[in-house]
């Protein structure tokens, strides 16, 4: 049986959620990756320092059979955040970045900026401190079509941010497009993008195309295959620029099977298996260790992880369902059998 053993990955963009759906999807992320950078857009959003250092503590309680896993935090940027803030952002080792979310553009985005050229003295101190900004590049114009939402907001807001604010580092998070794999390529330093496991392996076709499948519905939208097929690129290039965030994004089953359904895949389970799957269809499982369990550590200034996680190539069936508090989860791949699966490594190993 085929294995690959990798140092032990990272998940640099995920959703825990808060409360009981915290302590039903925390235990999958943390089952296979030492840290993860928890995005903060819980309701309400997590603006301030303690709001990060209370929701890393819910975190923590939620896992007491994963004292290995640390938890990164991230603050929710919004018209109100002060210089004070990011200042102490900036300093404290639990907190890497803040998230810049367009207002609407995506799950409890409503507290996000609204009007983004007027946050230019906010992004000049985070320039300063050199507090990376996370970026959900999507436009969210009524009159722009879904499908070039993110194309359009590196044209109009994320190169010229990345102009004027030459030494700010950026991560497009979870690209969708050539548009931002090209503007990633040929930025400055400093710039990288995160990338998910489903838009690897999935188009709008798998989405779409034989009947509506809400699973995979998620933002920014699944694209058409030549888009799928340039983030593989990127993705298994070697590219330290490009890394892993999975955007696991768990709704309630009825939330997202519904008339106006929830944007979100589920995927913290399986992520691991699905990633190899990607990088195998091109050949470039070589390439895994430094996209999963580099990149994004160095990136970040961190140290790379010494505990490890293998992989093998056993056949998993994604089961039909989660529990999720007093509903149920359904994964991206319900019922389906992946070609990999994971090794669970011993609780003990990274101590
Ligand atoms: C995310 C969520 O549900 O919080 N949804 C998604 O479709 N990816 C938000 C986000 O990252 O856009
Ligand atoms: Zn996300």
């Amino acid at each position: 049986m085929k294995t690959l053993t990798i140092t032990r990955p990272d998940d640099w963009h995920v959703h825990l959620r808060d409360d009981g759906a915290l302590a039903a999807v925390a235990p999958h992320t943390a089952r296979h990756f030492a840290r993860a950078l928890v995005m903060p857009n819980l309701r309400p959003p997590v603006t301030r320092i303690s709001d990060a250092l209370d929701y890393r503590q819910r975190i923590l309680d939620a896992l007491p059979d994963s004292p290995q896993f640390q938890p990164l935090m991230t603050l929710y940027l919004t018209d109100a955040t002060t210089k004070e803030t990011l200042v102490e952002a900036a300093a404290h080792p639990d907190i890497l970045a803040c998230k810049l979310y367009p207002a609407g553009a995506t799950t409890h985005s409503d507290a996000g900026i609204r009007d983004i050229r007027g946050i230019n003295t906010l992004l000049e101190t985070m320039e300063k401190l050199d507090l990376p900004l996370l970026v959900h590049g999507e436009v969210t114009s009524t009159e722009v079509d879904i499908f070039d939402r993110e194309a359009r907001f590196i044209d109009e807001f994320l190169a010229p941010i990345s102009l004027r604010f030459p030494g700010l580092r950026i991560v497009l998070e979870h690209i969708t497009t050539r548009e931002g794999i090209a503007f990633v390529q040929s930025a400055h330093d400093g710039i990288a993008g995160t990338l998910t496991p489903h838009h690897l392996l999935y188009n709008r076709n798998h989405m779409l195309a034989g009947g509506i499948r809400p699973h995979y519905y998620c933002l920014p939208i699944l694209k058409r295959e030549d888009h799928r097929q340039a983030l593989l690129a990127a993705a298994t290039s070697g590219n330290p620029r490009f890394f892993l965030g999975t955007d696991s994004a768990p709704h309630a089953r009825h939330t997202k099977e519904a008339a106006c359904g929830c944007a979100g895949c589920f995927t913290a389970p399986h992520a691991m298996a699905l990633y190899a799957t990607a990088f195998e269809s091109v050949n470039a499982l070589d390439r895994l260790e430094g996209f999963a369990s580099h990149h994004g550590a160095d990136f970040y200034r961190l140290p790379r992880n010494t505990a490890s996680l293998t992989l093998t190539q056993n056949p998993q069936t994604v089961p039909d369902a989660y529990p999720y508090g007093a509903d149920s989860l359904i994964p991206l791949n319900a019922g389906e059998t992946l070609a990999w699966s994971i090794m669970d490594a011993p609780p003990d190993q990274d101590a």
